[in-house]
């Protein structure tokens, strides 16, 4: 960890130097930014390392940052998983179990840029939604009366009371769990659920690819090696079902494993390639020094590789979504 620099303490310096003069200002904020570019700095909540913003909690593992530019990705993703489910937000026993036109009451966990509720949203208003994630992101991004954003840490305890939710949906925490956190943040989800209601959780499954698939294949390996060091299992999406089961008042109604093979030109599979290649920019300060991307230009060079490979050899991305109803 490196300088620790405050966004009071940015001002103030800047006031107390006669931040009237232009020219003083725009060398202060040269500076900041340089600073901020090559090392990490913490400003209250953020981290800042290598120019992207990460969250600071404690108790979490969660390794994508939370910047502008992630929350721009995960809005892009979110309709890669869409159509890979064909372009529906609900597994069909999902749909089939509640009656979303009516209105239902339904809590997004971790719901980053808030895209899954947004989309809801367009397809069922008569919903009432509910979101939280550890960071605030969502807020900035939703201003609409069926929702009502929280800040929650799932590892904490969810701010909800017991029995509460018609639906309870999370996608997308392989990066943010250790793996023996799953089953406590499973049992959380079924919690906050009304009895006869569902929880559906989304996940990608990092399979590594049989044969050599170039930059993909480095990828792949970069980020189990990561995952590793957190504890996470990058397969954590093919353990969904047992854990389900596991939790005694929970009968599982489906499982729905999917796979695109990105070269295939579909529009799917390009919003995926589109999708790995801004995860990848987001992940570089982790997976830099394991792929001895030392340099900008190294790792320019590798982003170019990637997208390449992307586009002309076999690569594969699964998800497993599975919905369970609590008893
Ligand atoms: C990969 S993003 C997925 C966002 C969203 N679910 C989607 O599918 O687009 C993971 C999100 O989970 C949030 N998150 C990570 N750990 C969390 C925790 N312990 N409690 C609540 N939110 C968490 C992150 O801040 C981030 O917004």
């Amino acid at each position: 960890m490196g300088n620790k620099l405050t966004k009071e303490q940015q001002f103030s310096d800047n006031e107390s130097k006669g931040g009237s003069s232009s020219d003083t200002s725009r060398a202060m904020t040269k500076e900041i930014l340089s600073e901020l570019r090559s090392k990490t700095t913490i400003i209250k909540d953020t981290t800042i390392e290598s120019g992207r913003e990460f969250h600071t909690e404690e108790t979490s593992t969660y390794w994508l940052p939370k910047d502008d530019e992630e929350q721009q990705r995960l809005t892009g993703q979110h309709f890669a998983v869409k159509e890979l489910y064909g372009g529906s937000n609900l597994l069909p026993s999902v749909e089939k179990a509640l009656d979303f036109n009516s209105g239902v009451s339904i809590l997004d966990i971790g719901c980053g840029s808030g895209i899954w509720v947004m989309d809801m949203i367009t397809d069922y208003p008569n919903c009432k939604y509910y979101g939280c994630d550890m960071v605030d992101t969502t807020n900035k991004n939703i201003r609409l009366p069926q929702f009502e954003f929280a800040i929650g840490n799932v590892l904490k305890g969810l701010p909800y009371e017991d029995n509460t939710f018609d639906l309870v949906h999370m996608r997308l925490f392989v990066f943010a769990l250790r793996e023996d956190q799953w089953p406590i943040v499973i049992k959380e989800l079924v919690r906050v659920a009304k009895p006869g209601c569902i929880v559906q959780v989304t996940e990608v499954d990092l399979k590594m690819p049989s044969e050599d698939l170039g930059a993909y294949h480095k990828l792949l390996v970069a980020i189990h090696a990561v995952c590793e060091q957190r504890s996470q299992n990058p397969r954590i999406a093919l353990e969904l079902e047992k854990m389900m089961l596991e939790n005694t008042n929970t009968k599982v109604l489906q499982t729905e494993y999917r796979t695109c093979v990105m070269n295939c030109q579909s529009s799917t599979a390009k919003k995926f390639i589109w999708d790995w290649i801004e995860l990848s920019k987001g992940m570089l300060s982790h997976i830099g020094p394991i792929l001895g991307l030392n340099t900008n230009e190294e790792q320019k060079e590798f982003i170019h590789e990637l997208r390449r490979d992307l586009s002309n050899l076999e690569c594969l991305v699964h998800f497993n979504a599975i919905a369970a109803k609590k008893l």
